[in-house]
């Protein structure tokens, strides 16, 4: 086999060569410099030596001139193969020491194989005479090599200068893209920390990436799993913590399955959190899959707020359609109750009708009752607030408590040191604490402890489930039966009761509900079945003074002879005012709503000294009336009744505290007092 040494310093170039010679069935053997293919050859002589001439320890030329005054090697054909840098003058050099060829490249790799033949034929066929040095003297011929190996190296160093160059640019853009990379991950690292969602990125061999603190705080991952980072046991560990793993397991898998889907889910915890689940594929500009990314949510919070907005919201909706349905019964009410007080006074004591009137007034007072309730819950009742010291109400309410509640029950109350002061209707307060005592009285049938507990609340956003703000606090607390989840959600409801028929109407806490809420104040419930239950009621403490409390009056009814206007749009409950009012010696002129009242003012506005006037009323409301009506006559006494005021006092403040009030259904007693006494005032 033909034997070929190649000589080239670069190891690329060598291997370039040498796979092409081979290819051609030569035999090939390398070296990296001229001594080592002097060595080489000096062993086993090969048939034709190709080499570079740019080499460390010993150049091409050297080695030429070493080749040639070896008479072992000398009659070998030697080429020299050489790069850029060329010019005649080498090639002149070259061969003046005996070279044979000298090939430039850059060659088609075929051609230089076709001249590396033809040069091995020429010797074969004995056509090629081998090379003979020119027998230049040693310092000529010194002066020729390093005239053309500086020339060479002149421009090897200019081509290494540019190169040098282009490399420092390079530099230059790979610090700039460094940097700018650096800055991004910084950016993209703080806005994965920077959030209050858990974050988790999986590769696409399910592999964890990365995640965010967050991510492990809301799982509360072990932290082997962590340093595993297998996604596998991961999902183990979630698995353990969902309520549903089976629906979780099957989505999580679907969407590895499925790349290219996003998803959103709710994912209910065994611990009662619930997560926003989203997850999107990660997906290169070319369309690979890099993975997929989590994200995850806690929105707990914002659905027991949700939970509740809808809470209020359905009690609103039931309220106003109980209050409406409430204030028109109202006006039967007061017929009937006026009517039967009017046949009263008009029967002898020893009539046996006597007792039946008092059942018709008894009945009534019950359905004035329960409209009462009705409306409070609607916030249509209206409502007269004074600052009102907490603990002085529910001491006053102590004494009375014991009758309520039996003997079996140990009764404690204990009040906070200061004051609580808060504005409230005192007699409304008392109800909702009367119902809540007899709600616990009846939870707790075989005994048991109550306690009345009052304190100062700060509410802080953040954390409770009120408004900001500081608060009158009422805790009352009973070791009754308790009430399930399902229960307490019904428990404001109207008609919600758990009692036997003719036990509860289910009315109680409902008027709690409207009567707390008109306080601008908050009622809530802690229970657990068999343990007890904790009602808390929270009102904004005020800053405005106590009032001085005014005497109450004697149990007489009062006569007498003014003239009054009566104003007042429902026919039924006109006539049985004017009768009664009459019945006691009033005259009474009587005016059909607003607009009449004025006009009859201006007909016989001499003789009225008092105008009773009903607030709500089409045309012209009462407050207008009488406005107009003082316009003329500002001393003009005048006293107000409606069962419908609660938005009116609320939006339009017309309750001052100076100002002549009565809730519908009227008294009869309270009617003929209150004339009385603005008449005398
Ligand atoms: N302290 C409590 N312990 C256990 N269950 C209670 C308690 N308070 C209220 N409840 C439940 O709430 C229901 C509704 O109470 P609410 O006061 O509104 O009506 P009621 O007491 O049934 O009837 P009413 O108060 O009109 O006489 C009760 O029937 C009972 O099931
Ligand atoms: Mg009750």
């Amino acid at each position: 086999m033909i034997r070929i040494l190649i000589a080239d310093d670069i190891a690329e170039n060598r291997y370039m060569l040498e796979t092409l010679l081979k290819g051609n069935g030569y035999e090939v053997v390398a070296a990296c410099n001229g001594s080592e293919a002097l060595e080489l050859a000096r062993k086993t002589p090969p048939d034709l030596i190709v080499t570079d001439i740019l080499m460390p320890v010993m150049d091409g030329f050297a080695l030429c001139r070493e080749w040639k005054a070896d008479e072992l090697l000398k009659q070998i054909p030697f080429v020299f193969y050489t790069a850029t840098y060329t010019e005649p003058k080498d090639e002149e050099f070259a061969l003046s020491l005996g070279a044979e060829r000298f090939i430039v490249k850059p060659k088609k790799p075929e051609e230089i194989v076709e001249l590396l033949h033809e040069i091995l034929d020429d010797v074969h066929a004995g056509r090629l005479i081998p090379g003979e040095p020119s027998h230049k003297k040693e310092k000529d011929f010194l002066q020729d090599y390093n005239a053309t190996l500086l020339r060479k190296l002149e421009r090897k160093m200019g081509q290494l200068e540019r190169s040098n160059e282009a490399l420092k640019q390079e530099i230059v853009e790979r610090k700039r893209i460094e940097s700018e990379l650096l800055y991004r991950n910084t950016i993209l690292a703080t806005q994965q920390e920077a959030t209050l969602d858990g974050i988790l990125i999986v590769g696409g061999e399910g592999r964890i990436l990365s995640f965010n603190k967050r991510f492990l705080e809301m799982w509360g991952l072990p932290s082997d799993i962590i340093t595993e980072k297998s996604d596998a046991r991961m999902l183990q560990s979630a698995l353990d913590k969902v309520a549903d793993p089976g629906s979780f397991f099957d989505k999580v898998k679907y969407l590895y399955e499925h790349k290219d889907q996003t998803s959103r889910d709710v994912i209910e915890l065994k611990d009662h959190r619930t997560f926003d689940r989203y997850s999107a594929p990660i997906i290169g500009d070319q369309g690979q899959y890099y993975g997929r990314v989590w994200y995850f949510r806690d929105i707990t919070e914002q659905k027991k707020l949700e939970e509740q907005l809808r809470q209020a919201q359905k009690m609103e909706a039931i309220g106003a359609l109980a209050g409406g349905v409430a204030h028109d019964f109202n006006n039967i009410l007061s017929a009937i109750m006026g009517y039967a007080c009017l046949l009263q006074m008009k029967t002898r004591p020893d009539d046996a009708v006597g007792d039946y009137i008092d059942q018709i007034l008894a009945g009534t007072k019950r359905g004035a009752g329960l409209t009462k309730s009705l409306l409070a819950f609607g916030r249509k009742q209206p409502m007269a607030l004074r600052p009102v010291n907490i603990n002085d109400l529910i001491r006053g309410f102590q004494k009375m408590i014991g009758r309520l509640i039996g003997e079996d029950i140990e009764f404690t109350v204990a009040c906070a040191e200061d004051s609580l002061i808060v504005e409230s209707d005192a007699g409304q307060l008392e109800q909702v604490l009367m119902n809540l005592m007899t709600n616990a009285r009846d939870a707790m049938p075989s005994g048991g402890k109550l306690t009345i507990s009052t304190s100062t609340f700060t509410a802080r956003t953040d954390q409770d489930e009120i408004e900001q703000g500081s608060y009158a606090l009422i805790a009352v607390s009973d070791t009754g039966s308790g009430m399930d989840k399902e229960t307490q959600e019904h428990i404001f409801e109207p008609f919600f009761t758990t009692k036997e028929v003719g036990k509860g109407t289910g009315l109680g806490l409902a008027m709690a509900y409207g009567i707390v809420k008109d306080h601008r104040g908050f009622i809530r419930v802690y229970s657990e079945p068999d343990k007890g239950t904790t009602f808390k009621i929270y009102l904004p403490l005020t800053s405005r003074p106590l009032p001085v409390s005014p005497k109450e009056d004697e149990m007489l009814l009062p006569a007498g002879s003014e003239t009054i206007l009566l104003v007042e749009d429902n026919a039924n409950v006109r006539l049985v005012t004017g009768d009664l009012l009459r019945e006691f010696g009033y005259t009474v002129l009587e005016a059909v709503d607003g607009e009449d009242a004025v006009r009859v003012f201006e007909e016989n506005g001499d003789r009225v000294q008092l105008v009773l006037c009903d607030l709500v009323m089409p045309k012209k409301s009462g407050k207008e009336a009488v406005e107009e009506i003082r316009k003329k006559r500002p001393e003009m006494k005048a006293i107000f009744t409606s069962g419908y005021t609660a938005e009116i006092i609320a939006r339009k403040g017309m309750l001052e505290d100076d100002i002549n009030f009565l809730s519908k259904p009227v008294s009869m007693i309270d009617l003929i007092r209150k004339v009385r006494e603005v008449l005398d005032s």
